[in-house]
């Protein structure tokens, strides 16, 4: 104790010099922020470091590397790497005593004596410190591993959680019921007291039209307004400068909303939906069970870049030996003109509602029993009074991929349209949520990313367990189908 209080004394009487020599003065807190963006990579070490001769590039230095998240230490390629929080390190061990001082132990990583007497030996670099650097790396030692130590936009009675959302133009309506169903969400867990005492804040950055809009919004949410997490963002495609911000900065992306093309592969980044590639996936396999497949295949789909690959590698081998006929289809006229012979092959039709309705209505005229499969993600939900119709001789045998199961769906009748996503926008919150909830009062990156990862078959509503794991980077568990009047999950 008396070691430890003459530590921090020490460190303090070197602390003016530093910030004079800079003619700034920093607070203690924004010594420690910056030496923790240190300490984890997020900024560089502006000097070179060494190890033995050789020069290490900047991003090996980063401490977090070896000392680990919570300056705990541990094995690194085998060797043993001592825990450096402010405690161990003004403490005795079996290898050295105590460190006398802050002044001391920026002289160790320095590559100067260490309290052992030498050099700290490979593979600790030898650090060439800036005064600024010393000065934020000895602030943030010192609150390492403590409650004091708590990721980006972890505040002492509120949690910043940002979201990016389309509030202009076409996307404004969605945008609006996303940030609706998360606001409603986050005001009841504050009227319950918040999580771990901490209030949810909610920050809105309005997304824009383009890609380079987006990569703004998000570089505005993350860096200057600091949050800790994205959810529920309309995000469907991430640009590439985007997902490196978030890299950077660690920032856990939570149930993003919208649905990508391909599945998120990234660590940080995690969707609500399945992918359009894993919805056809499932889409294939029920169209070879419930259709006439040797026929062969029509697949019209909307102009979409990246789709056709897609439908190549998911669905079209779905044909028999008549093979799959692939159209672009922009508009219901199109879609006609391509119908226009009748065709007793099996129609796959990822299309806007209207040009679905155009080829569903000229293939009743058809009289050979005969198959349609689409995807909700691009027409909609499907429409139950269809096979209720009496006029069986007519009816279309419509096989649908849903993104989430039909019992969560209807829970509500009035869920249609854009309604769809403050429910989605809901879910995504509770996740959320749930995940901080399991991280503890401490939120660190590894911490959360663990919670998150421990979600199996947790159901933010009934009847919809999520999960996340390593390969499966979208919460709801499995694309389903819809047929007939019921619906059958297949994993
Ligand atoms: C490549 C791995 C690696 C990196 C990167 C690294 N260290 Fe170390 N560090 C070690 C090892 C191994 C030791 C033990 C060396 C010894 O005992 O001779 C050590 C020792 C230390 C010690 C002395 C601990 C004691 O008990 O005496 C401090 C302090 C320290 N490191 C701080 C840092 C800081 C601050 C950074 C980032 C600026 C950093 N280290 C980056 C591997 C690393």
């Amino acid at each position: 104790m008396n070691v430890m209080r003459v530590a921090v004394i020490g460190l303090a009487a070197c602390l003016p010099v530093a910030a004079v020599a800079h003619g700034q003065s920093v607070s203690f807190d924004e010594a420690a922020a910056r030496g923790h963006a240190l300490y984890h990579g997020v900024i560089a070490l502006d000097g070179p470091a060494h190890v033995g001769g050789a020069m290490l590039p900047a991003s090996a230095g980063a401490c977090v590397n070896c000392h680990g998240a919570r300056g705990q230490g541990g094995i690194e390629a085998g060797v043993k790497v001592p825990g450096i929080s402010w405690r161990m390190l003004t403490q005795p061990n079996a290898d050295r005593p105590a460190y006398e001082s802050g002044l001391h132990i920026l002289q160790a990583i320095e590559g100067g004596r260490s309290a052992h007497g030498h050099r700290l030996a490979p593979p600790m670099p030898a650090f060439a410190l800036t005064d600024a650097e010393k000065e934020a790396l000895s602030a943030y030692l010192q609150v390492i591993g403590t409650e004091a130590d708590q990721a980006q936009g972890v505040l002492q009675d509120h949690l910043k959680i940002g979201a990016v959302l389309p509030l202009q133009g076409a996307g404004r309506s969605r945008g609006e019921r996303i940030q609706a169903g998360l606001r409603e969400r986050f005001a009841a867990i504050n009227d319950a007291g918040g999580i771990y005492g901490r209030r949810l804040e909610l920050i809105v950055e309005e997304a824009g039209a383009s890609p380079d809009s987006v990569v703004q919004a998000v570089d505005r949410i993350i860096e200057q307004q600091q949050v800790f997490a994205l959810v529920g963002s309309f995000l469907p495609e991430l640009p590439a400068a985007s997902l490196q911000t978030i890299k950077r900065h660690r920032t856990p992306v939570v149930a993003t909303l919208g649905v990508p093309l391909h599945d998120a592969t990234e660590r940080d980044l995690t969707y609500l939906l399945p992918s359009i590639e894993s919805q056809l996936r499932q889409l294939g396999g029920e169209v070879r069970a419930q259709c006439d497949t040797e026929k062969g295949l029509y697949v019209l789909h909307a102009p979409m870049p990246g789709l056709a690959e897609v439908i190549r590698a998911t669905v079209a081998n779905t044909a028999g030996r008549a093979g799959a006929l692939m159209q672009v289809v922009q508009s219901p006229a199109e879609a006609l003109a391509v119908l226009r012979e009748p065709t007793e092959r099996t129609v796959i039709a990822l299309a806007s509602k209207g040009t679905v309705q155009t080829i569903r209505a000229q293939m009743q005229g058809t009289a050979a029993p005969i198959c349609l499969a689409t995807l909700a993600a691009f027409s909609g939900l499907p429409q139950p009074a269809l096979n209720d119709s009496p006029d069986a001789s007519t009816m279309i045998r419509e096989v649908v991929g849903l993104p989430l199961p039909v019992v969560a769906l209807s829970s509500d009748p009035a869920i249609e349209g854009d309604a769809l996503w403050t429910v989605l926008a809901d879910v995504s919150a509770r996740i959320l949520a749930e995940a901080l909830a399991r991280t503890g009062r401490v939120v660190d990156y590894e911490a959360f990313d663990r919670a998150l990862h421990s979600l199996q078959g947790f159901e933010p509503i009934n009847g919809l367990p999520v999960r996340v794991t390593s390969q499966q980077r979208h919460g709801v568990a499995a694309a389903y189908i819809w047929r007939g009047v019921s619906h059958v999950r297949t994993e």
